[in-house]
């Protein structure tokens, strides 16, 4: 699904000597590589502070901790998503009020936002799935009338650019209180093991963010409050901070090779090419495709029987897990997410893919799909 060797080999001369470099300092947790990066990404991200923690699921536990979130009270998120967004809501005792998405973006719908709010909710969680992000106008406005924080799920949709009504532009995961991203090697800015980051413009959330991901100290060895370990360490940033001088050139790579592939399914029987909001770049993540009359974990098969790799992000939704029956997850009805989980597939999308290469792709898929 992705190609990080080759991508490394074309910074590898870089990569290498930051690397060498953070070895020789022998200065491998915090300090300033993992400083400078810091500054840079919040910099790039248009957030007044950057906090860098081990990863993207941990972001979002430290985020609902930073916020001051407790037990019983409820968060509204969507059903489809990675697990990370709500298993650590469940983990500190929060409850998750799955809602639906929006069958074009496949993020979480406003529309139904309101709905779900009781007077125990907190906060809203957002996903920019795929890398579309959500209408975060929509979503602080009502975030706004509620009282409500947001918590913006970013890890697939760091680089996109959301455009509001009055033609001001924010990066998404820089709209909400709190931005959460995560650095797992193919996301859109990974890292070459795990990584994660928090944002938000507010100093005092800020600070609070820092102290909880380095065990509630608020100077050392003296603990405030509960807290957790939650570093990324040198090498990491060292790495991520090269790579963050090229990720508008990744993102740009993307989305040329969903305009590929665009092109070449856009009149095809049976598949839905991907939707761009016209209020967000849609940075390509994943490049996800929605199939009918097609029997899709069929075509999953033989996609890996013709060497081609493919993705279901995700076969179930966060609702029908097991984890949720605590949670009367087996009690919602919602057949967008359902009919989503039943119908998606995602092409291999990265910086390095060529057209020969997707060439190959598309000629697999329209040779199965059109059997139908
Ligand atoms: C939408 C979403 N949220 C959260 C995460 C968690 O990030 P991590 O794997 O770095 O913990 C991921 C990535 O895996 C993700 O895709």
């Amino acid at each position: 699904m992705v190609d990080t060797k080759t991508q490394y080999h074309k910074i590898k001369t870089e990569v290498d000597a930051a690397v060498i470099s953070v070895l020789e300092s022998s200065a491998f947790i915090g300090g300033k590589v993992v400083n400078a990066f810091a500054d840079n990404l919040a910099a790039y991200h248009g957030s007044k502070h950057c906090i860098p923690c081990a990863n993207g699921t941990d972001a979002l536990q430290i985020a609902m901790m930073a916020l001051g979130l407790q037990p019983g009270d409820e968060v509204i998120t969507p059903s489809f998503t990675y697990i990370a967004t709500v298993e650590v809501a469940a983990l500190l005792h929060i409850k998750p009020i799955f809602v639906e998405v929006d069958p074009k973006t496949f993020c979480i719908d406003p529309a139904v936002i309101e709905k779900a709010i009781t007077p125990e909710t907190k906060a809203i969680v957002p996903v920019h799935l795929y890398g579309q992000a959500a209408n975060m106008e929509a979503i602080m406005k009502i975030a706004a009338s509620h009282n409500l924080f947001v918590i913006e799920d970013n890890a697939q949709g760091i680089g996109n650019d959301f455009t509001f009504s009055d033609g001001t532009i924010k990066k998404t995961g820089s709209i909400g209180h709190i931005g959460c991203t995560s650095f797992y090697p193919s996301k859109n800015l990974g890292a070459y093991g795990d990584g994660g980051a928090m944002f938000t413009n507010d100093d005092e959330l800020a600070a609070s963010l820092r102290m909880i991901a380095s065990h509630g100290q608020s100077k050392r060895y003296y603990h405030d409050v509960v807290g957790c370990n939650s570093r990324l360490d040198a090498i990491q940033a060292a790495i991520l901070d090269i790579k963050l001088k090229h990720l508008d050139e990744y993102i740009t790579a993307r989305i040329k090779a969903a305009d590929f592939y665009d092109k070449a399914f856009a009149d095809t029987k049976n598949i839905t090419i991907p939707f761009r909001d016209a209020n967000n770049k849609h940075v390509f993540h994943q490049y996800t495709l929605q199939v009918e009359n097609v029997d899709r974990d069929a075509l999953h098969q033989f996609l890996a029987d013709n060497n081609v790799p493919s993705m279901i992000y995700y076969p179930v939704p966060a609702h029908k897990q097991k984890m949720f029956d605590a949670f009367g997850g087996s009690e919602y009805y919602l057949p967008i997410t359902d009919s989503l989980t039943q119908r998606v597939i995602s092409l291999p999308i990265h910086s390095e893919l060529d057209e020969e290469q997707q060439g190959f792709i598309v000629s697999k898929v329209l040779e199965f799909v059109n059997k139908f």
